[in-house]
C-alpha cells in the first residue's frame, strides 16, 4: 500500500479508501469482514455520508466500532453532509446538526474528515467558516474538504475558511472522465473540450488537494460497472491483457489507471467483497506506463485530437 499525507494533519492515509455507501444491508459479520479485509491490505480509510442508506451505513459501521473499540485509533473516518431532501444546505445549523448525527451514528467523538457533499448554490463562505471553526475547535472534526466542487467553488468557499480544504471527492473512472477529456481537448471543437470540470483536476494538483475518485468502476451516473460490459469490449480486452502482464486482475488495472494521474489521488472503491478489496489494494503497486495509460483511455472510446 502507498500512503499520502492528508492535508496538514500529519496523518498518512492509504491511496485506496473504502466507500461505505453500499453497507446498509450488510450483516454485522459482513461489516467486520469488510473492515478486516481493508486493514489486512493496508487500507486505513473509510468514506461515509449521512445520507448513505439514510444513516444506516454509518450506524452499521458504528456498531462494528462498538464491537471492537480498538479499531478507531487505527483508521481514518470521513463523512459528508449537506444533502437534504430536495436541496443542498450549507447553513451553519445544518452543518452542525448533521455532524452531531454522524458522530452519534458512528459512535465516535470525532471525524477525521468532513466533506460538504454537493455544492450549495446559496453557500455563504463566512457562515460555513464559522461552522467549521466550531467543529474544529470542539474537536469534533479534524479536517475538511468538499465533494463535487469545481475549482471556482473551492476558491469561493476557501475565502471564508481559516484552514485549507484537503480533498475534493469527484466521480472519475476510465469510462467517466470528462475532467480529463477537457484537458486533452483544449481549444478544439470536439465534444471533449466542453469544460465540465472547469480545470479542477489541474487546480487540485497545483494546490495539493487530494482528488478522491468516487464510482471508480462505474459507467455513466450509477449505470453499472464497465468491467465485463460488452459495450466496453475494447476496454475490457486491453484491461485483460495488461492485467495478465502485471499478474493482477482487471479491476486492479482500472484502479491503477486512476492512481497514475499525477495529482494526489485517492481511489474510493465501493466493493463490499474481501477479494475485490485486495485487488483494489494491489493497484497501489502498479504504475502504468504513459503508453498503457493512453491506450486504456483510447480503448474506452475516447479519441485524441
Ligand atoms: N461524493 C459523492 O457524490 C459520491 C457519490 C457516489 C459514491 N460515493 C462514494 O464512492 C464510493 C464508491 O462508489 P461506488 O460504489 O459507486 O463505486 P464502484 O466501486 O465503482 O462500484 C461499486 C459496485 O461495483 C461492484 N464491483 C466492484 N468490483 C467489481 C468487480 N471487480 N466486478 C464487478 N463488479 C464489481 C460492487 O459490487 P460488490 O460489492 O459485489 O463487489 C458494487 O456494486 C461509495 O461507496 C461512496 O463512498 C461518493
Amino acid at each position: 500500500m502507498r500512503y499520502i499525507e492528508f492535508g496538514n494533519t500529519g496523518r498518512k492515509v492509504s491511496v485506496i479508501g473504502i466507500g461505505c455507501m453500499r453497507m446498509d444491508d450488510l450483516l454485522p459479520a459482513q461489516v467486520d469482514s469488510v473492515i478486516d479485509s481493508a486493514l489486512e491490505n493496508g487500507i486505513n480509510y473509510f468514506d461515509h455520508a449521512d445520507i448513505y442508506g439514510a444513516g444506516e451505513c454509518e450506524s452499521r459501521f458504528g456498531l462494528a466500532l462498538k464491537r471492537r473499540p480498538s479499531l478507531r485509533d487505527n483508521i481514518f473516518i470521513q463523512s459528508k453532509c449537506s444533502i437534504r431532501n430536495g436541496l443542498y444546505d450549507f447553513s451553519k445549523d445544518c452543518i452542525l446538526s448533521s455532524v452531531d448525527g454522524i458522530l452519534s451514528r458512528l459512535g465516535t467523538d470525532h471525524l477525521d474528515s468532513l466533506l460538504l457533499h454537493r455544492p450549495d448554490a446559496l453557500m455563504e463562505p463566512q457562515e460555513v467558516g464559522e461552522a467549521f471553526s466550531i467543529l474544529h475547535d470542539s474537536g469534533k472534526v479534524i479536517s475538511f474538504g468538499v465533494s463535487n466542487f469545481n475549482r471556482y467553488q473551492i476558491e469561493l468557499l476557501q475565502s471564508g475558511l481559516s484552514f485549507p480544504l484537503c480533498a475534493d471527492q469527484m466521480q472519475l473512472s476510465i469510462a467517466h472522465c470528462p475532467m480529463i477529456d477537457e484537458g486533452l481537448n483544449v481549444n478544439t471543437m470536439f465534444d471533449g473540450a466542453v469544460m465540465r470540470g472547469a480545470g479542477t483536476l489541474e487546480y487540485c494538483r497545483m494546490k495539493g488537494i487530494i482528488v478522491q475518485t468516487w464510482s471508480p468502476l462505474q459507467k455513466g451516473f450509477f449505470e453499472g460497472v464497465f468491467l465485463g460490459d460488452p459495450s466496453y469490449a475494447e476496454l475490457n480486452k486491453v484491461l485483460g491483457r495488461l492485467a495478465a502482464s502485471y499478474g493482477v486482475s482487471d479491476d486492479t488495472v482500472a484502479y491503477a489507471w486512476l492512481l497514475r494521474y499525477p495529482a494526489r489521488m485517492q481511489v474510493i472503491t465501493g466493493t463490499m467483497k474481501g477479494q475485490r478489496i485486495a485487488s483494489a489494494a494491489k493497484a497501489a503497486d502498479v504504475v502504468l506506463t504513459r503508453e498503457e495509460w493512453y491506450e486504456l483511455y483510447r480503448a474506452a472510446g475516447k479519441e485524441l485530437p
